[in-house]
């Protein structure tokens, strides 16, 4: 085993804990006071008696001195674990209030462990160990009788170091939480970048790189889930870093609720990235004997640029974090009814689009909203999920059997953690929402969210949804959720714990969802929230895939798709070919297009009504089977990154085994007189030949040399609306694109 955690000590008891695999290290060690001082992560270095940076015990102007020491000044010191205080004036890793009323700890180091592979956070999501090791240090506060286990995993395979952090009170009184953070990481002052991802519904994931200010930059979420404004993602890197070369340290959370990642470079420029539950809005009451363990924290660390980080991201999210039934599986190419009927559907129009599905070689078909209670638009029937008599008189579980006959899989819809007012549910349960006394509570998309803190809510979500998948026909799930919290309280909960409300709803709903998936291992689970309102590390463990963003119109998801792809490998990704005009922007874009674009994403199909399939019928067939016969090159492959300009974008995709290469190219507003465009790939055999397999090339079915295609480049087709069709030309117009596939010979 390569992961490898190594204590050393010299003569004065400094302890220097080093992890490392064969290409990370992660170095931090404990100073004479007791405090876990950070000393490196980056690149390998391997354990050694001194290291040539340390922190600074030097003079200077105006600053304070930790109580008795000289010169020690904890605002310029690298810390695993800091509080605020004493003498750190920078945001801290752990801010509570002990039965004294004050906020002021020091945390020194009390023990360690070494364990062979992971341990589990109990109640929360978390990546596989296996192939690994893991620390854990016990931090004490000598007043309070405090303490904080730190948890660090290193993985032999993968340049990732998992955290999380665990506040034990074994005092005799009550303490607060106010601010938990998982991980902090302190980095050495330099010049950096920070890129994270932001957006809003329909635009969500876009990626957003800057400078790293002076002060504080934060990315959070304070209404009840990770949100489609940031995504629970940040990258620090050298300014200097690209997408092939330079340091980039990467952090994810694993965690669906409400979060805050601080960038903040403080006085003497050192940057300090902290990841853990937003503490806007939050605390929490820990009695004697209790404890409370913060969601766990990802760092990644790569010198290969943004594209290589992306790399460790992909493969550890594929390995260690998406459920491993479905890994490596190839997904169902699919019709779903959402985009072709809304919540016009009923049995017979079910069974019409099973007919097309099949007819066009499709594998499954999922119906959307509108099969339960009585709804026929968005106003009413969530919580009541009971199938529409009206619509499917012998029952959902009846029409599943039907489509399961006709040799396709049955996916079905869910929006379990919702009600409307206009239900059976709410009449029944007005104090099962989340909302607080005397106010009205707002609505989003005229519905409540339910709170799933509550068991009695969980039971009863369990057992509908049980209800209908133990009928065995069932194939895949849509698991919703289109709105956010307002009026943020629960019933079931005392006055002072009123703010713990998100993070229970949060335990509650990883409670409900782990029974759920554990008991039908079988079923694909997709995660929705309104597209990717929650589309995060968090509901990935439990869940294969995510619908990333209901912008299904080509154009506008391409930079969704690509900021998504600095985290998230294809295989988590899912997509559709959507109806003309766009219903989302009106844009109206070639069948190809919307299907090569979709190509990139593992689970993939189309939302088009039975006219419209007629319409591009034969078209469709071709798309059905081309996504079916590279499904498993999508879902095991390596994506890359090779260009993305306003204009321009193009993506790669190697086949696990290297042998097939695609390349998509997306040409966005047509121009006359454009350059001639090339594209370099990425990771060839330098010596092998690729030949082209396109047939729309005229370089079709030549052979390229590896080192020629990665060093000289691949012409792009001209975009030029003067000419006739020819295979070096894109088709005239806007929004175009060319799928190139290769073969290595
Ligand atoms: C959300 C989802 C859509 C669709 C609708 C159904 O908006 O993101 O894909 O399922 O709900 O109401």
């Amino acid at each position: 085993m390569t992961a490898h955690i190594h204590v050393s000590s010299d003569s004065s008891s400094v302890a220097v804990f080093s992890l490392s695999n064969d290409r990370i290290s992660y170095l931090f060690q404990v100073s004479p006071e007791g405090f876990l001082e950070h000393l490196h992560f980056g690149a390998k270095v391997i354990p050694a008696a001194n290291y040539p940076s340390q922190a600074k015990r030097l003079h200077r102007g105006c600053v304070l001195e930790f109580q008795d020491s000289t010169y020690y000044n904890l605002s310029d010191v690298a810390q695993e674990y800091p509080v605020f205080g004493t003498s750190d004036n920078r945001n801290p890793a752990l801010h509570l209030i002990n039965a004294d009323g004050n906020s002021t700890h020091v945390f020194r180091y009390a023990s360690h462990e070494i364990v062979d592979d992971k341990p589990l956070i109990e109640g929360l999501p978390s990546a596989r160990g296996g192939n690994s090791q893991s620390l854990i240090v016990t931090l004490l506060d000598e007043v309070t009788k405090l303490a904080v286990e730190l948890c660090y995993t290193v993985y032999d395979q993968h340049d990732v170091v998992a955290r999380s952090s665990r506040v034990i009170n074994n005092g005799d009184a009550r303490v607060t939480i106010t601010q938990i953070m998982s991980s902090c990481l302190d980095l050495p002052a330099a010049d950096y970048d920070l890129m994270h991802l932001k957006g809003t519904w329909a635009r969500e994931l876009n990626q957003d790189r800057m400078p790293v200010p002076k002060g504080r930059f934060v990315i959070e979420s304070a209404t009840g889930s990770s949100g489609n404004v940031h995504n629970p993602f940040i990258a620090v890197m050298d300014r200097s870093a690209n997408e092939q070369q330079g340091r980039v340290f990467g952090t994810a959370f694993v965690y669906s609720g409400n979060f805050a990642i601080n960038v903040e470079q403080g006085e003497f420029d050192s940057v300090r990235v902290t990841t853990g539950i937003n503490p806007f809005n939050f605390q929490w009451h820990l009695d004697a004997g209790e404890s409370f363990a913060a969601p766990e924290s990802l760092q990644v660390f790569s010198d290969a640029g943004l594209n290589g980080m992306s790399q460790i991201w992909h493969r550890f999210i594929k390995q260690k974090v998406s459920p491993e039934r479905f890994n490596g599986q190839p997904r169902p190419s699919y019709l779903n009814s959402w985009e072709a009927a809304y919540f016009d559907i009923d049995e017979s129009k079910v069974l019409a689009l099973a007919d097309i599905t099949k007819s066009l070689g499709l594998q499954m078909l999922v119906v959307d909203d509108g099969w339960f209670g009585g709804r026929n638009d968005d106003t009413t029937s969530l919580g009541d999920w009971y199938p529409d008599k009206a619509k499917f008189p012998e029952g959902i579980e009846s029409v599943a059997a039907k489509v399961k006959a006709k040799g396709l899989k049955f996916g079905l819809w869910y929006e379990p953690e919702m009600v409307n007012p206009q239900s059976q549910l709410y009449r029944d349960h007005p104090d099962w929402i989340i909302g607080v006394p005397d106010r009205v509570s707002s609505k989003g998309r005229n519905q409540l969210v339910l709170d799933l803190s509550r068991q009695e809510v969980q039971e009863y979500l369990f057992s509908r949804i049980d209800s209908v998948l133990s009928c065995g026909n069932i194939d895949y799930v849509k698991w919703d959720m289109n709105r956010t919290m307002s009026e943020i309280g629960s019933a079931n909960l005392p006055r002072d714990r009123q703010l713990e409300t998100p993070h229970r709803y949060m335990l509650g709903l990883y409670r409900l969802v782990d029974r759920i998936v554990s008991k039908y291992p079988e079923v694909l689970f997709e995660n929705c929230a309104s597209g990717g309102n929650r589309f995060d590390l968090g509901m990935l463990h439990y869940m294969s895939q995510g619908w990333v963003s209901d912008m299904s119109e080509p154009i506008g998801r391409l930079p969704i798709i690509n900021g998504a792809s600095h985290l998230f490998p294809p295989c988590v990704l899912a997509s559709y070919i959507c109806p003309v005009p766009s219903h989302l922007n009106g844009r109206q874009v070639s069948l190809k297009t919307r299907a090569e674009v979709g190509f990139f994403c593992a689970a993939r199909g189309l939302s088009l009504n039975v006219e419209d399939v007629e319409k591009d019928f034969e078209a469709l067939q071709y798309y059905a089977k081309l996504y079916n016969e590279t499904a498993d090159d999508v879902v095991n492959g390596k994506f890359y990154r090779v260009q993305y300009q306003d204009n321009e974008v193009v993506w790669q995709l190697n086949s696990a085994d290297g042998n097939t290469v695609y390349l998509g190219y997306f040409h966005i507003l047509s121009a006359a007189n454009l350059p001639f465009r090339r594209a370099r790939l990425l990771m060839l055999e330098a010596d092998a030949q690729y030949q082209l397999l396109d047939k729309q090339s005229a370089a079709s079915e030549l052979s390229f040399g590896g080192d020629a295609l990665m060093n000289m480049g691949l012409d792009m087709p001209y975009v030029c609306a003067m000419q006739p069709d020819q295979a070096d030309y894109l088709e005239k117009g806007d929004f175009a694109s060319r799928l190139f596939v290769f073969k290595k010979i």
